[in-house]
């Protein structure tokens, strides 16, 4: 598929916590991005793990409290403030990432809790306004099915659900699976294996879960030696984990291919 291709994609990545979510959101990000994709990194995980993924600190600062205002009465609690719309909210507040991606984040818990709402306002209206050609969109949701399920991923036409090969990961991964019955469930709703070692757990994985495998991402060391060094594995890892998710990249171009 070429960089001139119309068609966006809209994917988000969920799973049991500690799946590999944030790895793999992060690192598929700025592969596609290197396919010369305006890419928008979508972290909803008040306790951000993809910062680390795509290679830029995890800053400490809330959204700042004035971006939104108070909502209409029977609207919204916290809207954008005036002249505040999606496309310039990402202009001022995205984070720009190696390879370009641009990084949006839900907020943190280092501000009170009321910041958080605010910030937690300011995400979702950019999420749900924003121009949908713009930008293709990468998703990082926390663990878990509480978000899946509450419709915090409606952003995505394709939701993949990390699993490795472990009964509780296995068991998240079967739950949301429900998501194909939600009113707004995704066009497409797969599942990337990871932290794969032996062949036969992709089996497992599939038949466990009941959707098919559309990524196998190899248990990789090199994973954990980014992790330990802070970096992210793009840049120090290389290897097998990399170029599973290259393929991965493909895999999900080829899947929008002909369908729009
Ligand atoms: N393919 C892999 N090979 C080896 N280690 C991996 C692999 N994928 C992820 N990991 C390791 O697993 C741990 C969890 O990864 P990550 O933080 O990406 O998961 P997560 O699903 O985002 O977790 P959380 O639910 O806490 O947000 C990390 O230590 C990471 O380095
Ligand atoms: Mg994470």
């Amino acid at each position: 598929m070429s960089g001139s291709q119309e068609t966006r994609l809209k994917v988000a990545f969920t799973g049991k916590g500690g799946s590999g979510k944030s790895s793999i959101a992060g690192t598929f990000a700025r592969l596609l991005a290197r396919t010369d994709q305006p890419v928008l990194a979508l972290d909803s995980d008040p306790l951000p793990g993809m910062p680390y993924a795509l290679g830029i600190p995890v800053e400490d600062e809330p959204t700042p409290d004035d971006v939104v205002v108070e909502g209409p009465a029977g609207g919204h609690r916290w809207v954008l403030r005036p002249g505040l719309d999606a496309a310039s909210f990402i202009d001022r507040y995205a984070t720009i990432c190696p390879d370009g991606v641009r990084y949006l984040q839900f907020g943190n818990l280092w501000g009170h809790i009321s910041s958080l709402q605010r910030a937690q306002y300011a995400w979702s209206q950019v999420v749900r306004e924003l121009d949908p050609d713009a930008w293709n969109l990468v998703g990082d949701l926390p663990g878990g099915t509480r978000q899946a399920m509450f419709g915090w991923a409606k952003y995505a036409d394709t939701v993949l659900i990390v699993v490795e090969p472990t009964v509780k990961s296995m068991h998240v991964g079967r739950r949301l699976r429900n998501l194909a019955d939600a009113d707004w469930a995704p066009e497409h709703l797969a599942v990337v294996a990871n932290k794969i070692a032996d062949p036969d757990d992709v089996r497992r994985i599939e038949e466990r879960v009941g959707l098919p495998v559309i990524g196998v991402v190899p248990a990789d060391p090199a994973v954990l030696t980014a992790d330990r060094a802070a970096g992210a594995p793009l840049d120090v890892a290389g290897g097998p984990f990399v170029e599973s998710l290259h393929a991965l990249v493909d895999s999900v171009q080829a899947s929008y291919a002909g369908t729009r």
